[in-house]
């Protein structure tokens, strides 16, 4: 049996980030913070954690912030050692030794054709191994990082591994929902997978969050997939085409999720993440209890 590893991650970066307007026009929306941090370095934090040896950023134009985020700044460490800020250049290297830990590779989408058409413009770079995708707007914190969780059950199983959960039925429409068969614990066997369905035909209420090991039949599939849902070429048609021929498995994966893809997930996020701050904890509770009773009296 070939050695099963996954050592590259692919992650989506290309999004115009227009729900978020006017805070993208000039700023790509992976960069917008999660309390001190942008959310993508969440994302690489947890694919370094999950043993990622490559991550291929696959980004679109306007996104020279995230490139610069990943390098040094020599400018910003020389102004800090002159001042003698030892605690700010600890902050710099922290993000620094990142790069040391992982190669970052960056592909450039040229057209927004959906999130299946991102993925394939990292095909050359993943060499017909299995390879992760992580979307950096579900930033799932947890004990063993669901990209650890999905690795795992590829090795085990040799299949294509979705991270999916059970969702509320009036969320069902925003995501990838999968139709199950056997099941052993956490795994599942996935019979179907439908891009965004209306409830009423939706086949369970499992979605597939923003977490992928594929094998490299995927990637064959997406040279030949048509545009799907939203006229968008999207992963979850590609992979559904590979049912039949290979396999494909769900996890339903253990962690705290936080979606930052809406205004008011975005907004909970980080509002959560302060919270489980210790150096910010009193002061956002007593600032969150003000700000519900002022709500309250003008209600
Ligand atoms: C994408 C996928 C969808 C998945 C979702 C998870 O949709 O196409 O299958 O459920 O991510 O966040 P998007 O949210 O990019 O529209």
């Amino acid at each position: 049996m070939p050695q099963r590893r996954v050592r590259r991650a692919i992650f989506p970066a290309a999004g115009l980030g227009t729900r978020f307007l006017p805070i993208t026009k000039a700023q790509p929306k992976e960069m917008l913070p999660l309390v001190d941090k942008p959310t993508i370095q969440y994302g690489v934090e947890e694919a370094i954690a999950a043993g990622i040896e490559q991550v291929i950023m696959v980004t679109g134009g306007g996104k020279r912030a995230i490139v610069d985020h990943f390098d040094r700044s020599l400018d910003l460490e020389f102004y800090l050692r002159e001042r003698d800020r030892a605690d700010l250049l600890q902050i710099l290297a922290e993000v620094d030794a990142l790069s040391d830990r992982v190669d970052l590779n960056y592909v450039q989408q040229r057209q927004p054709l959906g999130l299946g058409h991102a993925v394939w413009t990292a095909r050359r770079l993943v060499e017909g191994e299995a390879c992760a995708v992580l979307l950096a707007d579900d930033v799932i914190l947890g004990t063993v990082p669901v990209l650890k969780q999905l690795i795992d059950a590829h090795v085990e199983t040799g299949a294509t591994v979705l991270a999916v959960r059970r969702v509320a039925p009036d969320e069902v429409s925003r995501y990838g929902i999968v139709a199950t068969g056997v099941r052993n614990g956490r795994l599942h066997e996935v019979l179907d997978t439908v891009e965004k369905p209306p409830l009423k035909e939706a086949p369970s209420d499992l979605a597939i969050f923003g977490r992928y090991v594929l094998t490299p039949e995927v990637l064959t599939a997406l040279d030949s997939t048509d545009p799907g849902a939203g006229r968008e070429i999207q992963l979850t048609d590609a992979i559904k085409s590979t049912i039949a021929g290979g396999r494909v498995v769900a996890v339903e994966f253990e962690g705290e999720y936080y979606d930052t893809g809406t205004i008011a997930g975005y907004l909970k996020s980080n509002l959560a993440l302060a919270l489980q701050r210790d150096d910010l904890r009193e002061e956002m509770l007593a600032v969150i209890r003000e700000l519900v009773s002022s709500a309250e009296v003008r209600a």
